[in-house]
């Protein structure tokens, strides 16, 4: 009896791009299966903090977050993807609070009632609507409220997929399903479906200090890979300039609109230091406040710098940043009153997945959108807030196509069911335990926020020892979730090296003391990677 479920459309994520992606496709007649790693909520959407990018203010235009989007992405951005994601800003922000999302509004004197639009970095308006500082929260929990009212919505949680399933011998290569770890019953299955969807999230857990939640391993990216999707610009990997700095926090965010809202980058003698590096301060783009921390705090040997907003009224503050003020309360950080220890950290993969304007990518019936995807939108350095936007865009473009093609794509032959007959069970985790730990720790060392190539060929010198040691292991032992993320993060971590390593120059994201200056005598160029068989031993 074979061990499989078959599905119209699989959706590889339960974040913001698979989940609405889910709720387009759901009013016509189809079965659709939504997988998440962990819990639904175990998603960077989650976490999201400031909001989403979109043009409502009075004095704002189209064309003016175009240019921002532009200038950030430091010549690397499409224009037409750029402006095909920005005209959709408003109804992808009308469609959410068709969703329940909740947006922060205000009242203006004379009684209207706005949506409150927050600021930060790289934009020259104000333009991010939000929900307090816990935007992502709010758009969560009513997609997955929406999903599981919907009958054609099957939600999984704790699936972890092992491998895509392609067709073989075709003249174009074709999707078919994917083999699935559910991780409680330990359990392979085969999940068969005409379209699958790559929405899973990012890679910045390739980083031992990270924004992000453990879902972000970057398994959508490997996965494509080894199919035999080319993927692209992986070496700009985004570091948020300010993570809180506590032995004991994990991964806290301070958002970007605290920034937005006046806060002040200093050191810890008081001193500001941001216009020294740029013109605009501490809303200069994340590239270079990142840069611009990480130069202060090698130079002068200190273990993070401070964000001060404590000079704007106490309520303000709570009101605006309930989330943030709470979390370093219990942290003993009063933010009314003190300055927030902060570090940059990695959050953002720019990279991914290469698609066409409507998320398709080179296999036949495989579409990739939200984080895992590289569009071409944020080019060399994705702008604030632009990335749930990108989310949406793409969710709708990726639901337009498979709408339009879903009756004529076959429903996939019988697959063979997954093999187990020549493994066992393992008999030292502690082995993935410790190449875990040493790849987040050599990429932080070696393919951080400054690069050199001597810095980058030690990491792919451990990248090749980990893929042998990783291989052998996966070959030899039944697959466990944490084998799994292991598995795709050397690829991933082996991506980002080989991309940074073609670039000979510096430019948004990527920046290598060997180069250090933007070659401007020929058009920029993504970094594209075509796999090769070679590449999948
Ligand atoms: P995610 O939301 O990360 O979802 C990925 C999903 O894929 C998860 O459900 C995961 O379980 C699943 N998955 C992954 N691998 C597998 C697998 N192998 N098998 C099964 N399921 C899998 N962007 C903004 O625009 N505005 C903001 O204010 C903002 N703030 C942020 C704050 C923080 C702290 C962080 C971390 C990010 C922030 N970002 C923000 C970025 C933004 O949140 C993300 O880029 C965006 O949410 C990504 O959405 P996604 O749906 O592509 O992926
Ligand atoms: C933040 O709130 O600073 C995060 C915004 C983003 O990553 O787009």
């Amino acid at each position: 009896m074979p061990n499989s479920q078959n599905y119209d459309v699989l959706i590889i994520g339960s974040g913001g791009a698979g989940l609405s992606l889910a709720l387009k496709l759901a009013d016509h007649s189809m079965r659709i299966a939504v997988l998440s790693k962990f819990a639904l909520t175990t998603a960077s959407t989650y976490y999201a903090q400031g909001g989403i990018s979109a043009v409502f203010g009075a004095d704002d235009s189209i064309e003016s977050h175009i240019d921002d989007t532009l200038d950030a992405g430091a010549g690397l951005c499409d224009p037409e993807i750029v402006r095909l994601t920005v005209t959709h800003g408003k109804s992808s922000i009308d469609w959410l609070r068709q969703q329940g999302v909740a947006f922060t509004e205000e009242q203006t004197a004379s009684g209207e009632v706005k949506l409150h639009l927050n600021r930060e970095g790289g934009h020259s308006h104000r333009r991010i609507v939000h929900t307090a500082d816990a935007t992502g929260k709010a758009v969560s929990l009513s997609l997955i409220e929406r999903a599981k009212e919907h009958a054609n919505i099957e939600l999984f949680e704790h699936h972890n997929v092992v491998e895509l399933i392609t067709s073989k011998g075709d003249a174009e290569k074709r999707i078919l399903g994917a083999y699935v770890l559910d991780s409680k019953s330990q359990r392979v299955k085969t999940m068969a479906a005409r379209v699958v969807v790559l929405a899973t999230g990012g890679a910045s857990k390739a980083y031992l200090y990270s924004t992000n939640p453990q879902s972000s391993t970057g398994d959508g990216i490997a996965l494509a890979w080894r199919a035999g999707c080319r993927v692209s610009n992986m070496e700009f990997m985004q570091f948020h300039p300010t993570c809180l700095y506590h032995p004991h926090a994990h991964s806290f965010l301070i958002s970007e609109a605290v920034r937005g809202e006046g806060g002040r980058l200093i050191l810890p003698d008081g001193s500001p230091f941001m216009q020294n590096f740029d013109p605009r301060g501490e809303l200069a783009p994340r590239d270079i406040v990142a840069r611009a921390i990480d130069h202060e705090m090698k130079k002068r040997g200190i273990d993070c710098v401070y964000l001060d907003i404590s000079h704007k009224p106490e309520q303000f503050i709570r009101e605006h940043f309930p989330t943030i003020y709470q979390q370093c309360l219990e942290f003993d950080i009063d933010i009314t009153k003190q300055p927030i220890p902060v570090v940059p950290a990695a959050h953002y993969t720019c990279g991914g997945v290469l698609t066409d304007s409507y998320a398709r990518t080179d296999i036949g019936n495989l579409y990739a959108i939200g984080e895992a995807a590289c569009t071409g939108l944020h080019g060399a350095n994705r702008m604030a807030s632009n990335s749930l936007l990108e989310c949406l865009v793409f969710a709708e473009r990726a639901s337009e196509d498979i709408l339009q093609k879903l009756p004529g794509i076959m429903p996939p032959p019988e697959l063979l069911d997954w093999d187990e007959s020549k493994v066992s069970d393992s008999d030292e985790e502690v082995v993935v335990s410790h190449n875990w730990e040493e790849l987040r720790r050599f990429m932080w060392d070696y393919v951080g926020i400054v690069r050199t190539d001597k810095r980058l060929s030690r990491a792919m010198s451990r990248v090749e020892l980990l893929k042998k040691e990783i291989a052998e292991y996966y070959s030899n032992f039944r697959v466990t979730s944490d084998l799994l993320e292991l598995r795709n993060l050397v690829i991933v971590a082996e991506l980002i090296i080989r991309c940074a390593q073609q670039r000979k120059e510096s430019r948004g994201l990527h920046y290598t003391l060997d180069y250090p200056e933007t070659d401007n005598s020929k058009p920029a160029q993504n970094t594209v990677l075509t796999p090769q068989p070679t590449d999948h031993r």
